[in-house]
């Protein structure tokens, strides 16, 4: 029977298992979005293990950067710099892609030369964030954008998804997620827009699916995934029907042969989801035709009944990976988990709470 240490074919990759490592933004870069490459060869080597990693998001252009530290992968000085990570992963036989991110509305002007933020509509979201001016700054309203700003924006995300090949990575996550600027077109609390990228939904999904097409285009459809989140309300988005809107995208998807669909569905007791907890994943996996990966607070127990049942065919993890690097190896012998150190250390800048969390086979040599 498959259960999470069964082999799984997505998209031109043969996997060993399916536990995968969810996108965590952990900062750790220096000035420019060049990433810190020495230690994040470590860290992500350390998490090799996982059937697939997914890679930090990270920004497809200055425009699309607003957390502090963080890395992009728009010019060649980031390409450089991501690419001794990639190399340090596949040494050790794992495989990884990089989630691609433009948070549209989300950034806020210190980090933009106090230019306006970009968006679908000039609708502000909820919010505020650190800024490179060491000071927390409130979301603003954003500039709609023009036609022209629509094609630089998808340019932007091809050019990072050359960028991420280019760099050793397996394949990219187009981040449809979280309230990002593609969540933004999305959604109708965001997309106000009277043209063809906005009012019916067949118009609010133009935007992502472009970008999945001209992506796919460009480095194949069996290295593009894809991450939404229909029913998480962070930064205040939100969307009035979010089950037919997400229904329809996801039937779109079914097009394109795309490596992957992840889906982020409810964590229980978070506050950044609509208030009935709706677990979307089995009306979306009735939709779509290719392999689905989960996420949102499984345990090992209820991520194999969830492979078992056919509701996903991989589920992603993302707290557990941060204190546990072997976090398979865990599950398999069904090894108690080490808890983050504190997580007022997940976007710091350095080594500490990020690398070296112990691994059984460190606390079997020092025993
Ligand atoms: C520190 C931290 C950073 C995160 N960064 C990202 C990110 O870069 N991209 C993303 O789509 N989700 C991000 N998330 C959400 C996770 O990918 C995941 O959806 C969430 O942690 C729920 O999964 P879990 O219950 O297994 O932790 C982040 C979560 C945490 C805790």
């Amino acid at each position: 029977m498959t259960d999470l240490f069964s082999p799984i074919q997505l998209g031109d990759y043969q996997l060993p298992n399916r536990v995968f490592m969810a996108p965590l933004t952990r900062a750790r870069s220096l000035a420019g979005g060049v990433p810190k490459a020495g230690l994040k060869a470590e860290y992500y080597s350390e998490r090799a293990s996982a059937g697939l990693i997914i890679a930090e998001a990270t920004a497809i252009s200055p425009m699309g950067l607003g957390w502090l530290n963080t890395s992009g992968i728009w010019n060649e000085a980031q390409q450089e710099a991501w690419t001794p990570v990639t190399d340090a992963v596949h040494e050790k036989n794992g495989h990884i892609f990089i989630q691609l991110w433009h948070m549209g509305a989300i950034v806020t002007p210190d980090f933009i030369e106090g230019k306006q933020p970009l968006s679908a509509s000039n609708v502000q979201l909820e919010g505020e964030l650190r800024t490179p001016n060491d000071r927390k700054q409130k979301l603003v309203e954003p500039k709609a954008m023009t036609i022209t700003d629509i094609s630089q924006a998808q340019d932007e995300f091809v050019n990072a998804a050359k960028k991420s090949i280019a760099a050793g990575f397996d394949g990219v996550e187009i981040h449809a997620a979280n309230g990002f600027l593609i969540d933004q077109f999305i959604r109708d609390k965001t997309n106000k827009r009277k043209d063809q990228y906005g009012g019916t939904i067949e118009n609010r999904v133009r935007f992502c699916l472009e970008v999945v097409e001209k992506i796919s285009k460009e480095i194949g459809s069996g290295k593009v995934g894809i991450r939404i989140s229909p029913t998480n309300t962070v930064w205040g988005i939100k969307d009035s029907d979010y089950l037919k809107t997400f229904s329809y995208l996801v039937k779109q998807l079914n097009d394109y042969d795309l490596a992957y669909l992840h889906i982020l569905e409810p964590k229980p007791n978070s506050d950044h989801f609509i208030e009935t907890i709706d677990y979307i994943t089995p009306k979306l996996r009735e939709l779509y035709q290719g392999i689905i990966i989960a996420n949102g607070g499984y345990t090992k127990e209820t991520a194999i009944l969830s492979i078992q049942s056919n509701e996903a065919d991989a589920i992603a993890f993302g707290s557990s990976f941060i204190a546990n690097p072997d976090l398979v190896e865990r599950f398999m012998k069904n090894a108690h988990l080490n808890e983050p150190a504190d997580d007022s250390l997940y976007y710091s800048n350095d080594a500490e709470g990020y690398t070296k969390y112990p691994t059984l086979e460190k606390l079997r040599k020092t025993a």
